[in-house]
């Protein structure tokens, strides 16, 4: 069995093997500089992972755990667009860079060529990956529309936030456990309950992401913090700090989402002392503290040994403490 740490070196070592040095250089250039920021690569390595609770021979999926990997910056690439980010991975974003139309057209591409690298896997396991990826890769648009929708609506309540989130980023680690699972020969059974983990483990992944968001360590963080409160984005601490706060509290929290004219780090300082004041992130943490627990019920269920399942717990756990 390999480590997580090693099942990450491999793939970068596949991501920084790929041949993208194609003409125009204006499409290609954006998506080497996306891909050669980093980040945690923690789709990929999941997928590895759960090959490799079946098996030992984790080169014969490092196409479609690359595949995972562009697909996932692809979707940052427009993401950043959408949310009108300066930053990412600690570098200016590449619709700064470049423009919004470069962000569209090279993430565009990034898209078709994670198809195209999800094509490389044995002819018998073909239909049912490619089935899984578009499947997953449609509800991920549909989850980023809800998030978009959500930023002018001040009455989203915590269920529909769920489904957002669910939809806009846990599917994508499901996903990844389940091909790793299905490549893997795994049965059915058993991939559906690594599905199930991933979900609830992507679930609490945003959560924290959103609790990064206000609370990161920007160094470290290496997105710009405040930006979801910039775009009265619908995270699940606002959601609860309008639930819990009361009549005066809740007026001031409105008068922020509603202003038009303000600077931002007023708006940005003023929202989180509200949410320092309702103990905003101590409730978060409870939630996602949830989430983890039920999906560890589910990895339970999964029938291979403890000793096999600790690499992927550990990497949970770390995943869970993370500053980035
Ligand atoms: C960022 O994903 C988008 C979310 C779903 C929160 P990651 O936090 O995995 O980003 P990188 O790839 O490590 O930079
Ligand atoms: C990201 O959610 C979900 C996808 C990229 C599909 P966020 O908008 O919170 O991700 P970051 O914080 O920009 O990475
Ligand atoms: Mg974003
Ligand atoms: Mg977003
Ligand atoms: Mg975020």
């Amino acid at each position: 069995m390999y480590t997580a740490s090693q099942l990450l070196d491999k793939i970068n070592e596949h991501l920084a093997g790929l041949s993208l040095e194609h003409s125009p250089q204006t499409l290609y250039q954006p998506i080497r500089y996306e891909l050669a920021l980093g980040g945690k690569r923690i789709r990929p390595v999941l997928m590895l992972m759960a090959y490799n609770l079946y098996r030992e021979d984790v080169a014969s999926v490092y196409a479609p755990a690359t595949g995972i990997e562009i697909y996932h910056n692809h979707t940052l690439l427009h993401d950043d667009v959408m949310d009108r980010a300066d930053l990412r991975r600690g570098k200016p974003t590449v619709h700064k860079v470049w423009n919004d139309n470069t962000a569209i057209l090279s993430g565009d591409a990034m898209l078709i060529m994670a198809f195209q690298q999800m094509m490389h896997v044995p002819a018998e396991h073909q239909g049912e990956v490619i089935e899984w990826f578009g499947r997953t890769a449609l509800e991920i648009c549909e989850g980023q529309q809800m998030d978009m929708d959500f930023e002018t609506r001040s009455d989203v309540s915590e269920p529909e936030y769920i489904e957002m989130i669910r939809l806009k980023t846990a599917v994508l680690l499901a996903a990844s456990l389940r091909i790793g699972a299905l490549l893997g020969n795994a049965s059915a059974q058993d991939a559906e309950n690594l599905y199930r983990f991933g979900m609830q483990i992507g679930i609490a992944f945003q959560l924290q992401d959103d609790l990064l968001d206000v609370y990161g360590d920007p160094e470290v963080f290496g997105k710009e913090i405040g930006g979801d409160i910039l775009c009265n984005k619908k995270t699940y601490l606002l959601i609860e700090a309008l639930n819990r706060a009361n009549k005066a509290e809740r007026e001031q929290l409105t008068q922020w989402l509603e202003a038009t004219e303000y600077q931002p780090t007023e708006k940005i300082a003023a929202v989180t002392a509200l949410y320092d004041r309702l103990n905003i992130r101590s409730v978060c943490e409870n939630k996602m503290r949830e989430h983890y627990t039920l999906a560890m019920e589910s990895l339970l269920a999964v029938t291979v040994t403890e000793e096999r399942k600790r690499e992927l717990k550990n990497l949970i756990t770390r995943l869970m403490h993370r500053q980035m």
